[in-house]
Protein backbone atom coordinates (compact mmCIF):
# COMPACT_ATOMS: atom_id res chain seq x y z
CA UNK A 1 0.00 0.00 0.00
CA UNK A 2 1.68 3.25 -0.90
CA UNK A 3 1.32 6.15 1.84
CA UNK A 4 1.24 9.64 0.95
CA UNK A 5 2.12 12.68 3.40
CA UNK A 6 0.92 15.96 2.63
CA UNK A 7 2.91 18.94 3.76
CA UNK A 8 1.33 22.33 3.11
CA UNK A 9 2.34 26.08 4.65
CA UNK A 10 3.45 29.71 3.30
CA UNK A 11 7.22 29.94 2.43
CA UNK A 12 10.15 30.34 4.70
CA UNK A 13 8.23 27.52 7.11
CA UNK A 14 10.70 24.87 7.00
CA UNK A 15 8.37 23.33 4.53
CA UNK A 16 11.30 21.82 2.31
CA UNK A 17 13.74 20.90 4.90
CA UNK A 18 11.05 19.26 7.25
CA UNK A 19 9.64 17.06 4.27
CA UNK A 20 13.53 16.13 3.07
CA UNK A 21 14.13 14.74 6.46
CA UNK A 22 10.80 12.90 7.07
CA UNK A 23 11.56 10.96 3.17
CA UNK A 24 14.88 9.96 4.49
CA UNK A 25 13.75 9.15 6.96
CA UNK A 26 10.94 6.95 5.73
CA UNK A 27 12.54 6.32 2.16
CA UNK A 28 9.64 7.82 0.60
CA UNK A 29 10.20 9.76 -2.40
CA UNK A 30 9.92 13.50 -2.48
CA UNK A 31 8.19 15.87 -4.48
CA UNK A 32 8.11 19.47 -4.12
CA UNK A 33 5.42 21.05 -6.28
CA UNK A 34 6.83 24.84 -5.52
CA UNK A 35 10.10 23.62 -7.68
CA UNK A 36 7.57 22.72 -10.56
CA UNK A 37 5.95 26.07 -10.37
CA UNK A 38 9.22 27.40 -10.35
CA UNK A 39 10.66 25.41 -13.42
CA UNK A 40 7.37 26.46 -15.60
CA UNK A 41 8.33 30.25 -14.34
CA UNK A 42 11.84 29.23 -15.44
CA UNK A 43 11.31 28.22 -18.91
CA UNK A 44 8.85 30.73 -19.59
CA UNK A 45 10.90 34.00 -18.75
CA UNK A 46 13.78 32.23 -20.83
CA UNK A 47 11.42 31.38 -24.01
CA UNK A 48 9.37 34.74 -23.59
CA UNK A 49 6.25 33.26 -23.03
CA UNK A 50 3.33 34.91 -21.10
CA UNK A 51 1.96 33.65 -18.11
CA UNK A 52 -1.50 33.40 -19.70
CA UNK A 53 -2.30 32.06 -23.22
CA UNK A 54 -2.27 28.82 -24.63
CA UNK A 55 1.93 28.72 -25.24
CA UNK A 56 3.07 28.19 -21.35
CA UNK A 57 0.27 25.61 -21.30
CA UNK A 58 1.68 23.60 -24.05
CA UNK A 59 5.02 24.34 -22.34
CA UNK A 60 4.33 22.86 -19.06
CA UNK A 61 2.72 19.19 -20.73
CA UNK A 62 5.97 18.93 -22.15
CA UNK A 63 8.12 19.19 -19.11
CA UNK A 64 8.95 15.71 -17.63
CA UNK A 65 9.43 16.12 -13.53
CA UNK A 66 11.60 13.74 -11.36
CA UNK A 67 13.37 14.05 -8.33
CA UNK A 68 16.42 12.19 -6.80
CA UNK A 69 17.54 12.53 -2.89
CA UNK A 70 21.27 12.77 -3.47
CA UNK A 71 23.65 13.63 -0.21
CA UNK A 72 21.27 16.66 1.85
CA UNK A 73 19.83 18.12 -1.58
CA UNK A 74 16.47 16.84 -3.35
CA UNK A 75 17.41 17.18 -6.53
CA UNK A 76 14.64 18.36 -9.39
CA UNK A 77 14.95 17.60 -13.03
CA UNK A 78 13.02 18.54 -15.97
CA UNK A 79 13.84 16.52 -19.27
CA UNK A 80 16.78 14.71 -16.80
CA UNK A 81 18.51 18.00 -16.76
CA UNK A 82 19.28 19.37 -13.35
CA UNK A 83 17.64 22.44 -12.35
CA UNK A 84 17.87 22.57 -8.56
CA UNK A 85 20.00 25.44 -8.36
CA UNK A 86 18.74 27.81 -11.33
CA UNK A 87 14.89 27.97 -9.87
CA UNK A 88 15.77 29.64 -6.81
CA UNK A 89 16.63 33.12 -7.19
CA UNK A 90 14.57 36.05 -6.10
CA UNK A 91 13.57 36.46 -9.85
CA UNK A 92 12.28 32.97 -10.02
CA UNK A 93 10.85 33.11 -6.83
CA UNK A 94 8.46 36.54 -7.49
CA UNK A 95 7.61 34.75 -11.12
CA UNK A 96 6.79 31.43 -9.59
CA UNK A 97 4.49 32.80 -7.56
CA UNK A 98 2.43 34.67 -10.33
CA UNK A 99 2.95 31.99 -12.85
CA UNK A 100 0.64 29.53 -9.56
CA UNK A 101 -2.05 31.88 -10.35
CA UNK A 102 -3.06 30.37 -13.80
CA UNK A 103 -5.77 27.47 -13.23
CA UNK A 104 -5.39 25.51 -16.45
CA UNK A 105 -1.40 25.71 -15.68
CA UNK A 106 -1.93 24.15 -12.44
CA UNK A 107 -4.25 21.52 -13.74
CA UNK A 108 -1.36 20.32 -15.78
CA UNK A 109 1.16 20.32 -12.92
CA UNK A 110 -1.58 18.36 -10.62
CA UNK A 111 -2.16 15.66 -12.51
CA UNK A 112 1.99 15.05 -12.99
CA UNK A 113 1.63 15.83 -9.38
CA UNK A 114 -0.81 12.32 -8.61
CA UNK A 115 1.20 10.66 -11.28
CA UNK A 116 4.51 10.66 -9.65
CA UNK A 117 2.30 9.53 -6.52
CA UNK A 118 0.97 7.14 -8.32
CA UNK A 119 2.84 3.60 -7.63
CA UNK A 120 5.24 4.85 -4.47
CA UNK A 121 5.11 6.10 -1.17
CA UNK A 122 5.42 9.94 -1.16
CA UNK A 123 6.12 12.73 0.71
CA UNK A 124 4.80 15.86 -1.35
CA UNK A 125 4.92 19.41 -0.44
CA UNK A 126 3.11 22.84 -1.58
CA UNK A 127 0.33 24.69 -0.93
CA UNK A 128 -2.57 22.89 -2.25
CA UNK A 129 -1.33 19.07 -1.20
CA UNK A 130 -3.99 18.44 1.30
CA UNK A 131 -6.56 20.56 -0.15
CA UNK A 132 -6.39 19.68 -4.14
CA UNK A 133 -3.84 17.34 -5.51
CA UNK A 134 -4.69 14.73 -2.52
CA UNK A 135 -7.92 15.52 -0.88
CA UNK A 136 -7.35 11.77 0.53
CA UNK A 137 -3.70 11.79 1.94
CA UNK A 138 -3.83 9.64 4.72
CA UNK A 139 -1.32 12.09 6.64
CA UNK A 140 -1.73 15.81 6.37
CA UNK A 141 0.46 18.40 7.72
CA UNK A 142 -0.33 22.46 7.50
CA UNK A 143 2.86 24.55 8.72
CA UNK A 144 2.55 27.87 9.92
CA UNK A 145 5.15 30.97 11.66
CA UNK A 146 4.83 34.73 11.66
CA UNK A 147 6.45 36.62 8.73
CA UNK A 148 8.57 37.91 10.64
CA UNK A 149 10.14 34.44 11.59
CA UNK A 150 9.76 33.46 8.32
CA UNK A 151 11.34 36.32 6.91
CA UNK A 152 14.37 35.74 9.07
CA UNK A 153 14.88 32.31 8.45
CA UNK A 154 15.01 33.30 4.85
CA UNK A 155 17.10 36.34 5.16
CA UNK A 156 19.66 34.22 7.15
CA UNK A 157 19.80 32.04 4.16
CA UNK A 158 20.01 34.39 1.84
CA UNK A 159 22.71 36.13 3.73
CA UNK A 160 24.46 32.69 3.56
CA UNK A 161 24.64 32.24 0.23
CA UNK A 162 26.52 35.80 -0.14
CA UNK A 163 23.58 37.48 -1.36
CA UNK A 164 23.34 41.27 -0.62
CA UNK A 165 19.53 41.63 0.46
CA UNK A 166 18.35 43.80 3.38
CA UNK A 167 15.20 42.21 5.92
CA UNK A 168 12.98 44.36 5.11
CA UNK A 169 13.15 43.88 1.33
CA UNK A 170 12.85 39.43 1.97
CA UNK A 171 10.10 40.72 4.48
CA UNK A 172 8.58 43.19 2.05
CA UNK A 173 8.53 39.99 -0.49
CA UNK A 174 7.98 37.48 1.43
CA UNK A 175 4.41 39.35 2.55
CA UNK A 176 3.99 39.90 -1.75
CA UNK A 177 4.02 35.80 -2.40
CA UNK A 178 1.89 35.53 1.22
CA UNK A 179 -0.33 37.45 -0.63
CA UNK A 180 -0.84 36.54 -3.96
CA UNK A 181 -0.50 32.56 -2.70
CA UNK A 182 -3.76 32.99 -0.24
CA UNK A 183 -5.73 35.20 -2.47
CA UNK A 184 -5.63 33.64 -5.81
CA UNK A 185 -9.13 32.44 -7.43
CA UNK A 186 -7.31 29.17 -8.24
CA UNK A 187 -5.96 26.54 -5.16
CA UNK A 188 -5.29 29.38 -2.66
CA UNK A 189 -3.35 28.54 -0.01
CA UNK A 190 -5.34 27.29 3.07
CA UNK A 191 -5.54 24.58 5.84
CA UNK A 192 -7.13 21.64 5.00
CA UNK A 193 -10.02 20.80 7.55
CA UNK A 194 -8.31 17.33 8.55
CA UNK A 195 -4.77 18.69 8.16
CA UNK A 196 -2.69 19.12 11.61
CA UNK A 197 -1.63 22.23 12.72
CA UNK A 198 2.00 23.15 13.40
CA UNK A 199 3.31 26.04 14.41
CA UNK A 200 6.96 26.43 13.73
CA UNK A 201 7.83 29.36 15.18
CA UNK A 202 9.35 28.69 18.27
CA UNK A 203 10.62 25.22 17.49
CA UNK A 204 14.18 24.23 16.02
CA UNK A 205 13.99 22.33 12.63
CA UNK A 206 14.99 19.24 14.93
CA UNK A 207 12.16 19.34 17.07
CA UNK A 208 9.40 20.32 14.07
CA UNK A 209 11.13 16.82 12.53
CA UNK A 210 10.53 14.74 15.72
CA UNK A 211 7.18 16.05 16.45
CA UNK A 212 6.05 14.97 12.58
CA UNK A 213 7.79 12.06 12.89
CA UNK A 214 5.87 10.91 15.86
CA UNK A 215 2.67 12.00 14.39
CA UNK A 216 3.50 9.43 10.90
CA UNK A 217 4.90 6.87 13.47
CA UNK A 218 1.17 7.09 15.46
CA UNK A 219 -0.59 7.13 11.97
CA UNK A 220 0.87 4.76 10.09
CA UNK A 221 1.96 2.09 12.96
CA UNK A 222 5.75 1.49 12.57
O1 LIG B 1 7.34 26.53 -2.15
P1 LIG B 1 7.99 27.45 -3.20
O2 LIG B 1 8.41 28.76 -2.64
O3 LIG B 1 9.12 26.78 -3.92
O4 LIG B 1 6.83 27.70 -4.27
C1 LIG B 1 7.00 28.57 -5.36
C2 LIG B 1 5.67 29.23 -5.74
O5 LIG B 1 4.77 28.26 -6.26
C3 LIG B 1 4.95 29.88 -4.54
O6 LIG B 1 4.76 31.25 -4.77
C4 LIG B 1 3.62 29.22 -4.45
C5 LIG B 1 3.50 28.36 -5.66
N1 LIG B 1 3.03 27.02 -5.30
C6 LIG B 1 1.68 26.77 -5.48
O7 LIG B 1 0.92 27.66 -5.84
N2 LIG B 1 1.21 25.52 -5.24
C7 LIG B 1 2.02 24.54 -4.83
N3 LIG B 1 1.52 23.32 -4.63
C8 LIG B 1 3.39 24.80 -4.62
C9 LIG B 1 3.86 26.07 -4.86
Amino acid sequence: MSIVIAIDGPGGVGKSSVSFEIAKKFNFMLIDTGAMYRAVALFAIKNNISFEGEKILELAKKLKFSFKQKNDKNLVFVNNKDISSIIRTQEVSMNASNVAKNGRLRKILVDKQRELGKENSIVIEGRDIGTVVFPNAGIKLFLTASSEIRAERRYKELLAKGLDISFEKVLEELKERDYNDSHREASPLIQADDAILIDTGNLSIEEVINKVIEIIKERIGV
